[in-house]
């Protein structure tokens, strides 16, 4: 049987199903249907389109997205990017029509419940992390960290000290996008190494401390997925030394409800309304990376603040020391909705969220360690990071392979070769959104690929073997996508 048209095969000319005289469209004929045009505005030949039968279409557009994995065909456990399950109550809840209705140029009278709605988010997120302010509008987590990052400068500059603080400590366990947003403000990163348990002591800070230090910006639960448990006496030698301290909160969905962030001395922190509240996280956006502070930065926030004036809120621009407007209008509101909800929805119990997800990833690290090595035996939370260091050097499978070889079993991938820290890292993040069986499903396929590279390492090096499309040239698939097709010359006359 051919299998041209397949779901998961892909032969060279599955874009060319077109057939001479296939149309998807039906227009009335007769007297009155040819539109009465001038001659030199008609065309002269046919429009170059697919020559395909509305079926067809559909049947083409539909194969192609089982092409691709989603959250909602199969897990999938990146670790670090934290893709959980987006409740479908959330999106039809944007769509009511006081908010998809919504124009950003709506005046402050006309949108007083909007604005409440987002004023309640902003307090939620300050009860849930400790701080005294939150700004809703960066619209990413690395455009939290920038804001964040703008709010220590412009207080370092009130304080005059701005040309003499210029140096950020950021851990080699920190996020990528973290050394980058020192380095858009103006800042000089300087990398603090972690010690074999994977965390920071505060003997590895104090050395870097004197009066240049503008902060210290740490992740937290760090991209090893272990709690940086000195925090607490790392951020007071820190700001005994005159520095702030910020905590890259993006993987909070393994602390909320058991750390606020601000008790324990952090100044500045964004959250990853993706990775934490469920909101979707597609195509890189439109998300959100809220920033929350502590009283004294405050001031600085980005324009316009949410204020309430008696029952009404309205929108406040006049902040002399505010560092400016990160995002146009109010930020990505739908996605505010979305959060919103989540938050609302689990009430008082949010550290369920945080139990579940610590729960499951700890489960496959127990479940995976005897085949696969872990680099730290340090206790990790919310992600597991693995090593092929050994599997490598036994039966020459990499990370890549076996990332490879999942496709194979329907799973996506987890994170690879991130963080750089770890060599040839496996980095698992199950989400608090994965069941039971799912999981063991999971820790099946990777142990039945680890022994595949044992039995038979051609077959996993060769991987994937079902997918519509096989193993790629990454690189030249980043850097030269090619997103268009294009008719076959003779595509109209089959
Ligand atoms: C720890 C950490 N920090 C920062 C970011 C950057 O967030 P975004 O991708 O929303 O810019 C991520 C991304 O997932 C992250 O995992």
């Amino acid at each position: 049987m051919e299998l041209r048209r397949g779901i998961l095969r892909r032969e060279p000319d599955i874009f060319e199903i077109g057939r001479k005289g296939h149309v998807g469209y039906s227009l009335p004929g007769g007297e009155g249907a040819e539109p009465s045009l001038p001659e030199h505005l008609k065309r002269s030949e046919p429009p170059r389109l697919p020559t395909v039968t509305e079926v067809e279409a559909v049947r083409h557009y539909t194969r192609l997205s089982h092409w691709n994995h989603s959250v909602e065909l199969g897990m999938y456990p990146l670790g670090s990017c934290t893709m959980k399950y987006n409740p479908k109550l959330h999106d039809t809840l944007t769509r009511m029509p006081a908010f998809s209705r919504m124009h950003p140029m709506m005046d402050d009278a006309s949108i007083t419940e909007q604005l409440e709605l987002l004023k309640n988010l902003e307090d939620a997120l300050c009860a849930i992390s400790g701080f005294d302010a939150v700004t809703l509008q960066p619209p990413a987590g690395a455009a939290g960290e920038f804001t964040g990052l703008a709010v220590i400068k412009a207080a370092l500059k009130k304080r005059g000290e701005a040309d003499q603080r210029i140096r950020v400590l950021v851990p080699d366990t920190a996020h990528g996008t973290n050394p980058a947003s020192v380095v858009l403000n103006g800042f000089k990163p300087v990398s603090v190494q972690t010690g074999p348990e994977g965390y920071l002591t505060v003997d590895m800070v104090r050395e870097h401390l004197d009066d240049t230090i503008a902060a210290l910006m740490v992740t937290n639960p760090n991209t090893l997925g272990i709690y940086e448990r000195e925090l607490k006496e790392i951020a007071e030698e820190v700001h005994k030394a005159g520095g702030y301290v910020y905590m890259d909160g993006a993987n909070f969905n393994a602390l909320m409800g058991k750390v606020r962030p601000a008790d324990i001395g952090v100044d500045v922190m964004h959250f990853n309304l993706h990775k934490t509240f469920s909101t979707p996280h597609g195509g890189g956006g439109p998300g959100a990376g809220p920033v929350g502070v502590t009283s004294e930065l405050e001031p600085y926030l980005p324009v316009p603040r949410i204020v309430q004036d008696g029952d009404d809120y309205r929108l406040d621009w006049n902040r002399e020391d505010s560092i400016g407007k990160v995002h146009a209008f109010l930020g990505n509101f739908d996605v505010f909705v979305r959060a919103y909800a989540y938050i609302l929805e689990y009430g008082h119990h949010l550290e369920t969220v945080t139990e579940r997800a610590v729960l499951n990833a700890r489960y496959l690290r127990a479940r995976l360690e005897d085949v696969l090595e872990i680099p730290y035996d340090t206790d990790t939370l919310h992600e597991a990071v693995f090593t092929d260091k050994t599997l490598k050097k036994e039966t020459g499978v990499t990370t890549m392979d076996i990332a490879k070889r999942l496709l194979d079993h329907g799973v996506h991938p987890p994170t690879v070769y991130f963080p750089l820290i770890v060599p040839g890292a496996f980095m698992v993040e199950p989400t608090e959104t994965e069941s039971k069986a799912d999981l063991d499903y999971f820790v099946d396929a990777v142990k039945s690929i680890i022994q595949e590279a044992h039995e038979n390492p051609e077959l996993v090096k060769s991987a994937p073997h079902t997918t519509g499309i096989r193993r790629l040239d990454e690189t030249r698939a980043a850097r030269k996508p090619v997103l268009r097709w294009t008719p076959a010359p003779d595509s109209n006359s089959q």
